[in-house]
């Protein structure tokens, strides 16, 4: 296992968990089977983030786009959605994990969004790694629905024009509150964004590898986490200004 630097864990890693449909294709399996699989790697990453000490893990687990695909598919991973989260609940008690959804929640059926609230309201005083969840979430529809709100609060004069900076724009998004992700892996080869956190992915580290999600182990995080830390991240800046800085 790679040696990791305690002092450069990612503060905020995302994850686009992809690639399920084509390792149960890969084996003759029903696509839900995939879905499956990969749930049991969530579990194991939420563990293994926050053992490394991540503070933010946030995951793409649904998209606005994700909608279009055949209802079969989308009432199984929404029954799937509902069983995680219910049996995870007491797990992220012990482990001291805040629970969080970004997304067009109204989007999501009523019992889902039932068991998401009670989710989110146990584990509210949870003080260690924050998961978020997004689900029915699409990066151009929550910035859409930003600017549409700020016209509505400059409409009703609690905001005049020229105080939209970037921080004030950014507290209008799903991820108000959240730091910008420092990492981002996506599993199963695939090198898009696909309308994930378009907005706050400006400086983040990206990782690509062509393991897809149920397949994607300890290991192979551990493997990227170290792949992080061996980046220098210069925010626009040169190389010597920044060793000049430590
Ligand atoms: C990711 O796996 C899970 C979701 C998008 C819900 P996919 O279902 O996209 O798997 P592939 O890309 O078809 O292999
Ligand atoms: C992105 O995966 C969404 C999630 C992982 C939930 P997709 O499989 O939907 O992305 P595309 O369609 O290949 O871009
Ligand atoms: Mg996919």
């Amino acid at each position: 296992m790679e040696q990791l630097d305690p002092a450069k864990i990612p503060n905020h890693l995302a994850i686009i968990m992809d690639g399920n449909g084509r390792w149960a294709q890969q084996r003759m399996l029903k696509r839900i089977v995939g879905h499956q699989r990969g749930a049991e790697t969530v579990k194991m990453i939420v563990e293994q983030a926050s053992l490394v000490g991540i503070k933010y893990l946030t995951l793409f687990a649904f998209s606005s786009e994700n909608w279009l695909r055949p209802a079969m598919e989308v009432r199984a991973l929404m029954t799937l959605l509902k069983k995680y989260i219910r049996q995870e609940t007491a797990r992220m008690m012990r482990k001291n994990i805040r629970y969080n959804v970004i997304g067009n929640r109204s989007d999501l059926p009523d019992d889902i969004n039932q068991t998401l609230d009670e989710a989110i309201r146990k584990t509210a005083g949870n003080s260690g790694m924050m998961l978020t969840m997004a689900l029915s979430y699409g990066s151009r529809q929550e910035l859409s629905l930003a600017a549409a709100r700020l016209a509505r609060d400059v409409m009703a004069g609690k905001l005049l024009p020229d105080d939209i900076s970037i921080d004030v724009f950014g507290s209008y998004l799903d991820t108000g509150g959240l730091p910008d992700p420092d990492f981002l892996i996506r599993t199963s080869g695939e090198m898009r964004i696909s309308n994930f956190l378009l907005w706050q992915l400006a400086y983040t580290e990206l990782y690509f590898t062509d393991t897809n999600w149920p397949d994607f182990t300890i290991d192979e995080f551990h493997k990227a986490l170290a792949d992080f830390q061996a980046r220098e991240r210069r925010f626009g800046m040169t190389s010597a200004q920044l060793n000049r800085r430590n």
